[in-house]
């Protein structure tokens, strides 16, 4: 089949894109270090991560491919699945922390700044090694074990979630987002 149309080349793509945002963040805490707290952008980050990185991305993995896997001999309990699904949770709470520091801080609390950059260090670090682990172990075992109609299901599903919207923002709006902070937030 083609591969641009195989699940894992979608959710690759959509780990391309979570990867150019953690990359801003990590710009933004280097200003915050070195002084400048930018609190807007770092805002939109957050926002990014909670709407396209956890209800877009994860809900397709987790409602979708994971469980397909599953019914294909991967195992969840003590095996990568679960592995990946734990990792989820982390970085859930990683992105509360980080959203709940900026409220913090509107709030008057300058010792936010330092409470944020302490969550979004592990949120980086979590993510990174999380889509190094679904790109290069667990999406190849999936490309092993579904059979290729399954594969076409699953993309076709896949594009139903990615026409909903999340926090009233469309996928396509997400890349936007993604775009306009690379272009301004980079090294
Ligand atoms: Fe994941
Ligand atoms: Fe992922």
């Amino acid at each position: 089949m083609n591969p641009s149309e195989m699940p894992s080349a979608v959710l690759k793509a959509e780990h391309q894109i979570i990867l150019r945002v953690l990359a801003v963040l990590q710009h933004l805490i280097n200003r915050s270090e070195s002084g400048t707290f930018e609190h807007e952008p770092l805002r939109a980050c957050v926002d990014f991560f909670r709407h396209f990185a956890d209800a877009c991305h994860h809900a397709k993995e987790e409602d979708l491919l994971f469980p397909a896997l599953e019914s294909n001999g991967i195992p969840r309990e003590n095996g990568p699945i679960g592995m990946m699904l734990y990792e989820h949770t982390l970085a859930r709470g990683f992105t509360k922390e980080m959203g709940d520091s900026l409220d913090a801080f509107d709030a008057g609390d300058a010792s936010a700044q330092s409470t944020f950059s302490i969550a979004a260090k592990k949120y980086i670090e979590l993510m990174t090694n999380h889509i190094f682990k679904e790109d290069n172990v667990l999406f190849n075992m999936g490309d092993q074990v579904l059979k290729s109609e399954d594969q076409t299901a699953l993309c076709s599903k896949f594009c139903e979630v990615g026409c909903r919207s999340f926090g009233g923002k469309k996928r396509e709006e997400f890349e936007k987002i993604a775009d306009e902070l690379e272009a301004r937030w980079s090294d």
